[in-house]
């Protein structure tokens, strides 16, 4: 069973941080945004591929949080590096610092196809993209580190569904991808979010780097399996499981929690490099979620490629 967590009198004082959360123009992203917005942080970047969802998404936080902070819209397409490097660099003209970077954006079950560089487009989305985006920000993140009282932190947004992945747990073949199913796909790049976060944790000590399932909630995550009318009663079914497990939440508010927990709790609450089911409830994942092997070849792979193209 998980903490019982209430962000109206549970998050402790947010001033003077400033936060991006990726994917905050919907689902539990939006929600995560509008939870930190009521606690006066001095800006939140809601970083969206979507600009008329992010506009829609901002005036509802604004017209539902009293008192919100301000909100900034930074666009931004995780299947393009050109996207990234410019949302970055945007982010980093306007701050000098970065107290919370929430990796949240996520695709789940879509067609085989490939991001603007050629990764699996779940692979690239949720993983690749995500470790563009923190390596571009990593060093605004350890100024914000220096700074006294600072409490530095990465979010990564992973899945139960890690537990799913390719029999290798990590294909990085981009092209030897197609073979496999879409789900272990996305079992895959959830798995890589997990091991990434623990890399993170381990290259830089002074920022505090965790991954978390967030439950199990009907959001706009599930619009590729809403194909017909058996597909439409299976998700109206693992709605109800949603309901039913324990520290799973039917919608965004509940779904929002852990990521909310992780972002904000006392820093002595958390173990940089864990992965969290909710409500703040440590676990060690799956075999390959605690794999050294893979997670440090991850590491490297997702370096070498950054590197080869130019970052
Ligand atoms: N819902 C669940 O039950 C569940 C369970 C386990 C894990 N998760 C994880 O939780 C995270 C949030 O999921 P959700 O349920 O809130 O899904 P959602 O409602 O579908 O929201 C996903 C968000 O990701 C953004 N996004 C997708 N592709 C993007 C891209 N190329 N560039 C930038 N942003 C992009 C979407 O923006 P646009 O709409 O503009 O494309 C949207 O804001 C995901 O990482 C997911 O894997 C969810």
């Amino acid at each position: 069973m998980g903490k019982s967590f209430d962000p109206a009198k549970d998050i402790g004082s947010l001033d003077g941080k400033v936060i991006l959360v990726t994917g905050g123009n919907a689902g539990l992203g939006k929600q995560t945004v509008a939870y930190l917005a009521a606690h006066s942080p001095t800006r939140i970047y809601l970083a969206a591929r979507t600009e008329s969802k992010a506009r829609d998404a901002i005036s509802d936080i604004k017209n539902s949080v009293p008192n919100a902070c301000e909100i900034v819209f930074l666009p931004l397409d995780l299947t393009s590096f050109s996207s990234i490097a410019d949302a970055a660099s945007t982010f980093k003209s306007q701050e000098s610092r970065l107290d919370i970077l929430i990796n949240n954006a996520g695709i789940m079950a879509p067609p085989y196809s490939t991001t603007k560089e050629g990764y699996e487009i779940q692979f690239g989305t949720n993983h690749m993209g995500h470790a563009l985006l923190t390596k571009l920000l990593i060093p605004t993140m350890l100024d914000t580190a220096k700074q006294p009282g600072s409490d530095v932190r990465i979010v990564n947004l992973s899945s139960m569904g890690h537990q799913m992945p390719v029999s290798k747990g990590i294909e990085f073949d981009q092209q030897a991808l197609e073979k496999e199913s879409t789900w272990r796909r996305y079992g895959s790049s959830k798995l890589a979010n997990i091991l990434f976060a623990r890399s993170l944790a381990l290259e830089y000590p002074t920022i505090t780097s965790v991954s978390l399932h967030p439950g199990v909630i009907l959001t706009d995550l599930f619009d590729n399996l809403r194909t017909n009318i058996f597909m439409k009663v299976g998700l109206y079914i693992y709605g109800i499981i949603g309901m039913i497990l324990p520290g799973h939440y039917q919608g965004p508010e509940g779904g929002a929690l852990n990521t909310t927990w992780c972002a904000t709790t006392a820093k002595d609450e958390l173990e940089s490099g864990a992965y969290y089911m909710p409500v703040g409830k440590k676990s060690s994942g799956s075999s390959f979620a605690r794999d050294e092997g893979l997670r440090k070849k991850l590491w490297e792979y997702t370096e070498a490629e950054l590197q080869k193209h130019g970052y």
